[in-house]
């Protein structure tokens, strides 16, 4: 019999998740969109993968009694990019068709000892933070300790993305006795503080290491120049950044050193009125991947040298390599398909430093108690 911690992957994506959570055996993978399932398949052809809404699964559809739970579940409602309808509207009600399925299999005495919700940052504060104080508390109720981290891929990879990690543990997993540590940032700390007492009663500040200095910058991820294709109105797309990121982009042309920069164009509001404007970074990372939805949202990359600036739009290899996932994974022919894949999905080192950090740990202390 195996002795490897075995798992359910719940809005699986491309299954980035499963890829950080190695070590461990994927039992069963759902996910409701066709191509994204099609990359699952692709790419974890062992993992049992059900395609359709989590709210047609049943207990029965799920097999054996895994050791933990990992749901990403859909964040467009609570993002604090998009309108923001909470976890019980639309899409973000997902998460309770997650849920519904957690409390049959407590019901039948397989429930896992560890779940993870994945969501962005806005669900600390959608709803007048009665979406998280919902979610906490369903988790409190079915006998968890819950805790969360606040963790940008940033402290790994090349890229920008903080995540919210909702973590709900039966039994013991390394914690500290107070907020510490760059996992536990004031925008969390502030959401605890406005949790029932019931939740703040067997709440845990769940403790991970905190990694090396990230050593790689945004540069070392790119494709060759002559791999990919330039914007030939690379010219007219700069020209709509705002004064201080055009004269960044002169000084990085004038130092003569090869210079990239990440880009997104934004609508902002200037003296009343709406301008389309290019924000560029130089910081090394890019921004936080999103799944195109419109021209707008799809990230530029800039690079300087040769005493010119050219554009060009980042490709899904580039966003691949971004989320740390490795060159043999197979993209989605299309660049949108494979874009959209890598905008929604979670960042594979970030998973792995949970797994390793806290997940492990709790599931190992599971099996010294078992
Ligand atoms: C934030 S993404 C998670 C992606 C995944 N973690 C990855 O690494 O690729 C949310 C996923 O939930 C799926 N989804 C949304 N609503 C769903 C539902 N009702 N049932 C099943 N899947 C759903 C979407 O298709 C999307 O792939």
């Amino acid at each position: 019999m195996s002795i490897r911690p075995t798992a359910y992957e719940f809005f699986a994506g491309g299954g980035l998740a499963g890829l950080g959570l190695s070590g461990v055996d994927t039992l069963f993978a759902n996910d409701m969109d066709a191509a994204k399932g099609r990359a699952f398949v692709a790419n974890h052809p062992d993992v049992p993968f059900r395609l359709g809404d989590v709210w047609s699964l049943t207990s029965a559809d799920l097999p054996g009694a895994p050791d933990m739970a990992w749901a990403s579940s859909p964040c467009q409602d609570v993002s604090l990019a998009g309108a923001r309808g909470g976890l019980e509207a639309g899409r973000s009600g997902a998460f309770w068709g997650f849920w519904k399925l957690i409390q049959a299999l407590a019901v039948e005495g397989r429930a896992p000892r560890v779940v993870v919700l994945e969501n962005v940052i806005g669900l600390l504060t959608s709803g007048q933070g009665r979406d998280f104080a919902a979610v906490c508390t369903a988790m409190v109720r079915a006998g968890y300790r819950v805790g969360a981290l606040e963790m940008d891929a940033a402290h790994w990879l090349p890229q920008s993305r903080p995540r919210l990690f909702v973590v709900a543990v039966k039994g013991e997993a390394p914690e500290t006795t107070t907020p510490s540590g760059p996992f536990h940032s004031p925008r969390l700390v502030a959401a605890h503080a406005r949790l029932p007492q019931a939740v703040r009663d067997v709440w845990a500040w769940w403790s991970l290491p905190v990694p090396p200095r990230r050593n790689q910058d945004l540069a070392a991820l790119l494709q060759p120049d002559d791999a990919v294709d330039w914007l030939e109105d690379g010219e007219a797309i700069l020209s709509l950044a705002a004064p201080l990121h055009r004269a960044r982009v002169q000084a990085a042309v004038a130092s003569g050193v090869r210079t990239i920069g990440a880009a997104y164009r934004r609508v902002r509001v200037e003296g009343g009125r709406k301008v389309q404007r290019l924000e560029i970074r130089f910081d090394g990372l890019a921004g936080c991947l999103r799944t195109p939805a419109g021209g707008s949202s799809r990230q530029y990359v800039v690079v300087c040298d040769q005493g010119r600036a050219r554009v060009r739009r980042l490709t899904g290899r580039e966003a691949a390599r971004l989320m740390g996932v490795s060159d043999d994974y197979v993209l989605p022919s299309s660049e949108s398909a494979a874009l959209k894949l890598m905008g929604d999905a979670v960042a594979v080192p970030v998973v792995r430093a949970l797994a390793q950090g806290l997940l492990s740990p709790a599931l190992n202390s599971r099996r010294a108690a078992a």
